[in-house]
């Protein structure tokens, strides 16, 4: 610590490249050492007609890592936006799909001692140890006692008896990072207390991993899909940041996993923002490579997923939710200028009413905006972002498990290897929930 008064500048700098690092180290491996791989099917690659060269599409070379991804994008142009429109063609509807005039999503979070948490984190068979804090050591436990409260009406309170019968019969399914993953992760544990041990279930860790209820033929599942269109970047575990290569037009194999799921929860943000340029293979004529920024691409892939659910998704049958961008607290001078850390120490959320950190992007924000506006009442809007903003006390920093060795160097500074991505459960992503169960 005693180093941190010294030669400032020079640290910030090494701090913000760690952090970068750290970044991708977080978002892609993840829980390797928990979760064991048994899904090593290649993508469904474009069925192609024009090109000549049938070796590129023997599906070995598809394999996560496998050489026909970067071999097919050796020599990417650069990807100039065609806005064709897409979403502008879809109806657009004015109103919210919120009820009456209440914004769930805006409002304060009270200290409650009596109410919170929904749950014990020793007692879910389910937590992670990339998220159960208390276990690795978190020595304060305030993270935990806190509920939303939306200005103008109560969320009502959680309550899994009566979130079972929502569920009876039904498939719930989160779709996406594992920021989502934490979301399932905090949904299994919010429900399975209420549920004899005989009685539930869970599926060995895979790209679809299910929780299963039998007394109320129901399940809650995660399919990994951090770019929501089909990438290299689709295995759980053997995946990487820095070289993302999208298909941005497919999705369908993916879509194959969740058609069926009753009630669909989709988030994706983080594996946009990072890293270099995302390379975009398209399957239109021939093999056709072009790299864009990560908000291009991101839209991109919206779009195609925006189809989906417009084209394919029952409405009768089928709840569509898009969980919007989770915030990162990697920059504690955002809320208190002059310092120099992150997310870690931090006890208390922060009291800045509208407060926004420079790691949720507005211009993302506006685009999933738009996308779900042209969805109108297809597909609801989980607005988790500001009320997030405010946790700078919820993820786990030093307090989780880390798979990757810690050198002594970044022990002497914890804010050097802070998870300030996840969040701590018992914790926010349960009020994430809370306001799922509210929606449904
Ligand atoms: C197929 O691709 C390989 C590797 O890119 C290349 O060496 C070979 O010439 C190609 N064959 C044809 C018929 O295009
Ligand atoms: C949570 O579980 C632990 C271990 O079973 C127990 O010691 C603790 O009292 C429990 N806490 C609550 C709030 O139930
Ligand atoms: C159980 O749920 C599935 C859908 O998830 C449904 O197809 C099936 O008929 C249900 N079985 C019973 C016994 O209700
Ligand atoms: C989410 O809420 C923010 C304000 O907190 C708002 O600016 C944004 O448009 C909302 N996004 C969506 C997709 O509803």
């Amino acid at each position: 610590m005693h180093k941190w008064s010294r030669r400032r500048a020079h640290l910030f700098l090494l701090i913000s490249l760690f952090t970068i690092i750290l970044l991708s180290t977080f978002l892609s491996n993840h829980n390797s050492k928990t979760i064991h791989s048994s899904t090593d099917h290649p993508p469904s690659f474009p069925t192609h007609t024009t090109t000549s060269n049938s070796s590129l599409f023997s599906p070995n070379q598809w394999l996560p890592g496998g050489p026909g991804w970067s071999r097919a994008c050796s020599a990417p142009r650069s990807y100039r936006p065609r806005r064709d429109g897409a979403a502008a063609q879809r109806k657009w509807w004015k109103e919210r799909s919120l009820d009456g005039n209440c914004d769930l999503f805006s409002g304060r979070w009270v200290y409650d001692e009596r109410l919170y948490p929904l749950y014990n984190e020793s007692e879910c068979p389910w937590m992670s140890d990339q998220l159960a804090c208390r276990k690795h050591g978190r020595p304060e436990e305030q993270y935990k006692h806190w509920r939303w409260q939306p200005h103008g009406c109560h969320l009502k309170r959680w309550n899994a008896l009566e979130m079972l019968e929502k569920l009876r019969g039904k498939r719930l399914m989160f779709v996406g990072d594992s920021l989502n993953r934490g979301q399932w992760i905090s949904m299994v544990c919010l429900l399975q207390s209420v549920i004899p041990a005989d009685k539930k279930s869970m599926s060995p860790n895979a790209a679809l991993t299910i929780f299963k209820m039998e007394e109320y033929n129901a399940t809650v599942e995660f399919y990994w899909a951090p770019l929501l269109v089909e990438s290299n970047s689709d295995d759980p575990v053997n995946h990487r940041l820095d070289d993302r290569i999208i298909l941005p037009d497919k999705l369908l194999k993916h879509a194959s996993q969740w058609e069926n799921a009753d009630i669909l929860v989709f988030n994706s943000y983080l594996w946009w923002r990072s890293g270099p340029k995302i390379k975009l293979l398209w399957s239109r004529e021939d093999l056709i490579c072009e790299e864009a920024d990560g908000l291009d691409a991101m839209t991109l892939a919206m779009e195609t997923w925006a189809n989906w659910v417009s084209s394919r998704a029952d409405p009768r049958r089928q709840r569509v939710f898009f969980v919007t961008m989770s915030p990162t607290h990697l920059w504690s001078r955002e809320w208190n200028p002059g310092s120099e850390g992150n997310c870690y120490q931090e006890t208390t959320p922060i009291n800045i009413e509208g407060y926004w950190g420079s790691g949720s992007d507005l211009d993302t924000m506006r685009m999933v905006d738009n996308v779900l506006n042209s969805l109108g009442s297809k597909a609801t809007v989980i607005n988790i972002t500001q009320l997030s903003e405010y946790r700078k006390d919820g993820h786990p920093s030093i307090y989780r498990k880390f798979w990757e060795t810690i050198s002594p160097e970044q022990l002497s500074n914890p804010a050097s290897y802070s998870d300030c991505i996840h969040w701590c459960l018992p914790g926010v992503p349960d009020v994430w929930n809370e306001l799922l169960f509210n929606l449904l």
